[in-house]
């Protein structure tokens, strides 16, 4: 094994050089430096191994499920994503001219997966990076002022779901079901405060408090995608016909305010896109990488790109 990072300095991701190992020599190769790998996971918040022969989808199914366990499904998440097996799925079918910006998967939830895993079967022409980001960093270099005010009134993020014609995922897609009474309970265990607006759309408030300390740690982490939910980030153009289409900002199909109700100004949020992208990193995709990350530890996004572009991820307790 050659590493090429060292073991001193924080780098995001870590990176693991492996000498194109099968996938049972990797699994082999996990499971005796597991210690290790858990460690550099903690230190740095992703490790990627490249040099690990994956090029299907039930090599990727049988590494994950061979090196962690308690996968979850995508139930509640916010992206489009097409299921591909048991718990893996396309890592988003969201616009490749667009870039997703960062979040910390399903932070707005009552429940968020530990780790996340990804690789690519085939790398965009152009751009399509994994972006990564040291929730740390993030909050080390946020505005006190942001940090305090978060901290104090939490968030409450807002999603309007419609039953099947509308922007964005459906409720039905959201849960994977289609059932109303399975979702009603979904709801009510995990504190999502839910209305079924006119009968068939859904609307949801989940209150979340947007940092937090880290489950094994104890670290203070920015852990939140205020930015994500709040239409700012699509631009002028776009926010002025989703006022056209849905009216009241918490009409849109996603929104965000602080915990208590009150606005969330549009200077913050710009301050929260900016803060973030000065620690963002663009780790380029090679075939044959497998990419865990600390969902708590790195938030990640997505960078645009060109050509087709194949990346898959499970996500697990
Ligand atoms: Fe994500």
């Amino acid at each position: 094994m050659n590493r090429t990072t060292s073991t001193t300095e924080l780098v995001l991701p870590y990176i693991i050089q492996l000498d194109n190992l099968s996938p049972d020599k990797f699994i082999d190769y996990y499971q005796l430096n597991k210690p290790f790998i858990e460690e550099q996971l903690l230190i740095n918040g992703a490790v990627k191994f490249a040099g690990v022969e994956i090029n299907a989808l039930d090599i990727f199914e049988h590494i994950v499920h061979s090196i962690s366990t308690r996968f979850l499904n995508y139930v509640d998440g916010n992206s489009p994503r097409v299921k591909l097996s048991g718990s893996v799925y396309t890592s988003t079918e969201y616009d490749k001219s667009q870039v997703i910006t960062m979040h910390n998967e399903l932070s707005y939830s009552a429940k968020w997966p530990n780790k996340l895993f990804f690789t690519c079967l085939k790398p965009a022409e152009r751009g399509g990076e994994t972006l990564l980001a040291d929730s740390r960093e993030i909050l080390q270099n946020m505005n006190p002022d942001i940090v305090k005010e978060i901290e104090s009134r939490g968030l409450l993020y807002i999603r309007n779901l419609h039953s099947g014609d509308g922007m964005g995922p459906s409720w039905q897609e959201t849960f994977e079901t289609a059932d109303k009474k399975e979702l009603n309970n979904y709801c009510r265990k995990y504190n999502i405060n839910y209305e079924w607006a006119d009968g068939h759309n859904l609307r949801l408030k989940q209150p979340a408090r947007g940092i937090i300390n880290h489950r094994i740690t104890g670290e203070r982490i920015w852990f939140n995608q205020a930015d994500q939910f709040h239409p700012l980030h699509l631009g002028a153009e776009m926010m002025e016909a989703l006022e056209l289409m849905y009216g009241a900002p918490e009409y849109f199909p996603m929104y965000v305010s602080y915990g208590d109700g009150k606005e969330i100004s549009e200077d913050t949020i710009r301050e929260i896109l900016q803060t973030i992208g000065r620690v963002t990193k663009a780790p380029e995709w090679n075939k044959n990488e497998l990419l865990i990350i600390d969902n708590e530890l790195a938030a990640h996004g997505r960078n645009s790109f060109t050509g087709d572009r194949k990346v898959l991820v499970a996500m697990s307790e």
